[in-house]
């Protein structure tokens, strides 16, 4: 350990609101991922910037520490564009798993390294690993040998890549430390800058659902990472949408990966084809492969991107057969359906609350060692704007426990605010920063 900084010092620096060097953040981060500053020191030291914020110097030299910490991928030897997306989180989002295969199968490379469920969203890695065999701990050797086999890898930090941001993440997720602007945007490009990208989308939400409730935080987050993605030299586009709704119809980890082969096989619905069109869109736009939104279609209908998708899966391992049985994927058998409580239209849905409905039933950690149950989650049959009738389903509860879905059905109800007039939606995507 550097006997020239002492970690309490730089934790009281931080509380008390002032700049920290860039050899201070490098101790902090360097001694924490050796295992020499305890979880309980980060965690005050995280929940100061939570409160005083990073300018950005700071951040963009938080988040090269948190790259350096592991190793820098090179892919010099693919020949095809290679860009990645990254969500900055949400409740049902399960567009990376429609994405990826989808802009593959379009001869982009898309080399995902994609995080666990964090506080009340869902991760990209627990919805995968709901699916038997399925290997998300590829070594920096496989990653790298499956992009050039078939052009798409789903994994997840590896003590190789990033693995600062591994022990941070995991304990942003249990100190409420995460909705924080420096460190999502920390966490994301080091993740992201340590693949050796020609370009990044970004999907940056904001509504009751996201990190960022508010637009115009969502917005400067937006910035800041775009600006970040720009001084590494990597085209990075922001997309703003908002999750003022779960996305789709499912949330859940298996029940996510079954809306997810659904959407592959052309059954999505609107609204998360229309966020995976956009994002997927403006991939093809960074790699000047031309064709849109057609192309995209194309790649639906003809199959090719639900072959691409079961090519990640057999080649990680995973068994293959879900996609023509999903009694293969752990679902909950204890259901139970919420019904309206009175007729109108949907005003509003608690988003948040479900996210933390899922965490209670098991499809989340309270705790960074707790072990997820991949089976349960909701069916969303209302959505905001939807006209329902008293008594017809709002939302089904899945769950492992007869309990468990029964003690859910008034919390399940409270989320809804139901209105006798309509309501104006509000664009799915919002504005695109580049
Ligand atoms: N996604 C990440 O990878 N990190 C965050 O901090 C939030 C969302």
């Amino acid at each position: 350990m550097n006997p020239n900084f002492n970690t309490v010092d730089l934790i009281r620096k931080k509380r008390d609101g002032n700049k920290l060097n860039a050899s201070e953040i490098r101790f902090l981060i360097t001694e924490y991922t050796r295992g020499n500053i305890l979880d309980y020191q980060m965690s005050a030291f995280l929940m100061s910037v939570y409160f005083q914020g990073m300018d950005f110097d700071e951040t963009a030299c938080l988040m090269q520490t948190m790259k350096d910490s592991g190793q820098v991928l090179d892919l010099a030897h693919i020949q095809q564009p290679v860009i990645d997306k990254h969500s900055t989180g949400g409740v049902g989002d399960k567009v990376s798993l429609v994405l990826a295969p989808l802009v593959a199968s379009c001869g982009v490379c898309v080399p995902m390294i994609s995080g666990r469920g964090l506080g009340h969203t869902g991760g990209t890695l627990d919805k995968l690993e709901s699916i038997p065999g399925f290997r998300t701990d590829l070594s920096v050797k496989e990653f790298k040998r499956q992009l050039k086999t078939i052009g798409v890898a789903m994994i997840g930090q590896t003590a190789e890549i990033a693995p600062a941001d591994k022990g941070l993440y995991a304990l942003r997720d249990v100190t409420a430390t995460v909705d924080s602007i420096p460190l999502i945007s920390a966490s994301i490009m080091s993740k992201k800058l340590a693949e050796d990208l020609d370009g990044l989308v970004l999907d940056v939400k904001s509504g009751n659902g996201a990190f960022m409730r508010d637009y115009k935080k969502a917005k400067m987050l937006a910035h800041n990472m775009v600006q970040i993605g720009k001084r590494s030299g990597v085209k990075t586009v922001a997309v703003l949408t908002s999750m003022d709704d779960p996305l789709g119809v499912n949330v859940g980890n298996s029940l996510e990966v079954i809306e997810s082969i659904e959407a592959l096989k052309g059954n999505g619905p609107n609204d998360l084809m229309e966020v995976t069109f956009a994002l997927a869109e403006a991939m093809l736009r960074i790699a000047k492969i031309k064709g849109g939104r057609k192309l995209l279609e194309q790649k639906i209908t003809s199959g090719a991107a639900l072959d691409k998708f079961r090519e990640v899966v057999e080649h990680q391992g995973g068994d293959a057969h879900i996609f023509q049985d999903y009694s293969l994927l752990p679902v909950s058998k204890h259901n139970i359906k919420v019904l309206a409580p009175k007729s109108g239209y949907v005003h509003a849905i608690n988003t948040f609350a479900i996210g933390m409905l899922l965490v209670e039933l098991g499809g989340g950690r309270r705790q960074k060692e707790d072990k997820i149950d991949s089976s349960c989650g909701f069916k969303i049959y209302k959505k905001k704007g939807d006209y329902v009738n008293k008594g017809e389903p709002l939302v089904e509860v899945f769950s492992s426990y007869v309990r468990g879905a029964h003690t859910k059905r008034t919390a399940v109800q409270d989320l809804y605010t139901i209105k006798r007039y309509k309501v104006k939606h509000r664009a799915l995507i919002r504005e695109t920063i580049s």
